[in-house]
């Protein structure tokens, strides 16, 4: 048995991998589970450090950094880029990769093909789809196939139209019955965890008695076994659309438009670059170098003539 100790603290050389079973002992000992999108080597690198659970290369994404308006457009191979990107700056958490819409609706053969994609050409651990209905049997095929899945109820922005728009779910009986039904099949189907978004934490609190599998919420209340926040919301770096439970834990875009001002500034006013950031030359090889290019005693270079 592993003597690894388990803090968050510790340094990621000593930390080990997160399993499976390492979530669900998390959840039976009643620890919260956290978990956070990245979508690039630098915000993996930072989920890595800061010592998460579960990192999501979400399909956020789609919105956060390739600019889109909503998650539909964005395609496979744009997913797998990131989703390399990401494996690249990541040791130890667990890492789930989104099915972005249109990769797994149409058949088990389509949805088994994606994740395969995730997992050979991203190194991905797992990965996510969105809703139930459909969804439930093509997230079974893919766990038939070897490959762990995390499912997602309540707001699913793939879906967002049909839903009405982004905002929460399940706020009548018969609506909160249907992210209830969808939550268990998703559970029977053999998902290692499931994400509730946007459902009244009452909800949440009265799914969760039926729940054996790790929930980590968004926008879902604090009755889930963890919690997720998209990077760019969490540390103030995405100014489009906010969601009320998109706490904001730092404002590092007014801190880049800052730094990249005063960059600005600095160049315009010849103050940058410096002494300290240019290189120096040995005097003898500047002088060679110099009567390497001057012209002939007498001779002087004109336009367009080579040296
Ligand atoms: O794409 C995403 O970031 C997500 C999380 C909000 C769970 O699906």
């Amino acid at each position: 048995m592993s003597t690894a100790p388990k803090t968050p603290d510790t340094p990621t050389d000593e930390r080990l991998p997160v399993s499976l079973p390492a979530l669900m002992d998390k959840r039976e000992r009643g620890e919260p589970i956290v978990m956070v999108t990245a979508y690039d080597y630098p915000s993996a690198q930072v989920a890595e450090a800061a010592g998460v659970d579960l990192v999501l290369v979400g399909d956020s994404g789609a919105m956060t950094v390739l600019g889109y308006d909503s998650t539909v457009p964005v395609s496979l191979d744009e997913m797998l880029v990131l989703a390399r990107a990401v494996r690249r700056g990541l040791k130890t958490p667990l890492l789930v990769g989104d099915m972005p819409f249109g990769s797994y609706e149409a058949s088990d053969e389509q949805a088994i093909a994606t994740a395969q994609r995730f997992v050979k050409e991203a190194g991905c651990d797992a990965v996510k789809l969105e809703r139930g209905g459909i969804a439930v049997q093509r997230a079974r095929a893919i766990i038939d196939a070897g490959i762990p899945v995390m499912g997602h109820v309540g707001l699913t922005p793939q879906t967002a139209t049909a839903l009405g728009g982004y905002k929460a779910q399940g706020r009548t009986a018969r609506r909160a019955l249907g992210v209830h039904r969808d939550a268990l099949d998703l559970q029977d189907a053999g998902c290692f965890s499931i994400v509730f978004e946007a459902i009244p934490a009452a909800v949440a609190e009265t799914i969760m008695e039926r729940m054996e599998v790790p929930v980590i919420g968004i926008g879902a209340g604090a009755a889930t076994d963890g919690q997720v926040l998209v990077f760019h919301d969490l540390l103030g770096i995405y100014d489009g659309m906010s969601p009320r439970f998109a706490k904001r834990f730092a404002h590092v875009k007014e801190d880049m438009v800052a730094g990249v001002r005063a960059y600005a500034d600095e160049v315009r006013a010849g103050r940058f670059p410096a002494a300290e950031h240019t290189y120096s030359i040995d005097p003898d090889e500047l002088q060679s170098y110099r009567e390497a290019i001057a012209p002939p005693a007498g001779i002087a270079w004109g336009p367009g003539e080579e040296m």
